[in-house]
C-alpha cells in the first residue's frame, strides 16, 4: 500500500511537473481560476488518500467533478480532449464512490487512473499547441518543460 501510495505522489508531481505556468500566455481569470482550483483540489485529494480520510478524499473529488462542468473546463473541442475529459470524469466519479465504500485501494488506483489523464490531456495541449503554431519560440507557447525527462515523447 506505501508503495501504491509513493506512486501516486510521483504520478501527481509528474502531473504538476508537466504543467508549470506559462509565461507572458494571454489567459482569461477564470481559466486561471480553473486551473488553480483543479490543482488545489488534487493536492488535497491527495493528502485525504495519504492519511485516508474519506471524507476528504470525496469532497476533493466532488469539486474536481464540479469542475470539469464549468464553462471554461472544455477548452479544446477536440475528441481527444473530450475522451481524456471523459476519463477524468469517470475517475472522479469513481473516486467518491470507492471513498464511501472506504476503499483506500480502490481510490488510490482511481487516484492513478485520473493523474493519468491530466498528464495524457496536457500531453494532447501540447500536440494542439505544436500544430498550431509549429514555428513559435517553445517557452511562449508549450506549458510542459521540454526537460520532461519521463516522458520519452516530448519534444
Ligand atoms: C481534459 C483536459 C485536461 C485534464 C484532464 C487536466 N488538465 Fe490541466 N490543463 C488543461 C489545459 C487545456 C491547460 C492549459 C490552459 C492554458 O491554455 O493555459 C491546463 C493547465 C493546467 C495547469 C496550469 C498550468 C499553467 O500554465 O499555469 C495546471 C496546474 C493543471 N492544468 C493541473 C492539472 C491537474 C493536476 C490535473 C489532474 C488532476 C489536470 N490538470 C487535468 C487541460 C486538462
Amino acid at each position: 500500500m506505501k508503495r501504491l501510495i509513493a506512486f501516486g505522489v510521483t504520478f501527481l508531481l509528474l502531473a504538476l511537473v508537466g504543467a508549470p505556468p506559462a509565461p507572458g500566455q494571454p489567459r482569461g481569470k477564470n481559466v486561471e481560476k480553473l486551473m488553480r482550483a483543479k490543482l488545489k483540489h488534487s493536492q488535497v485529494l491527495l493528502e485525504g488518500i495519504s492519511i485516508g480520510d474519506f471524507k476528504k478524499i470525496s469532497a476533493s473529488a466532488e469539486e474536481l467533478l464540479q469542475l470539469t462542468k464549468t464553462e471554461e473546463w472544455l477548452m479544446h473541442k477536440t475528441p481527444k480532449y473530450q475522451m481524456h475529459s471523459n476519463e477524468f470524469q469517470r475517475a472522479a466519479e469513481t473516486l467518491i464512490r470507492k471513498a464511501k465504500e472506504k476503499n483506500i485501494d480502490g481510490t488510490t488506483l482511481a487516484f492513478f487512473d485520473m493523474t493519468m489523464s491530466c498528464v495524457r490531456c496536457h500531453q494532447h495541449v501540447r500536440e494542439i499547441r505544436d500544430a498550431k503554431w509549429p514555428n513559435a519560440p517553445s517557452e511562449a507557447l508549450r506549458f510542459v518543460s521540454t526537460d520532461f525527462k519521463l516522458d520519452s515523447r516530448s519534444p
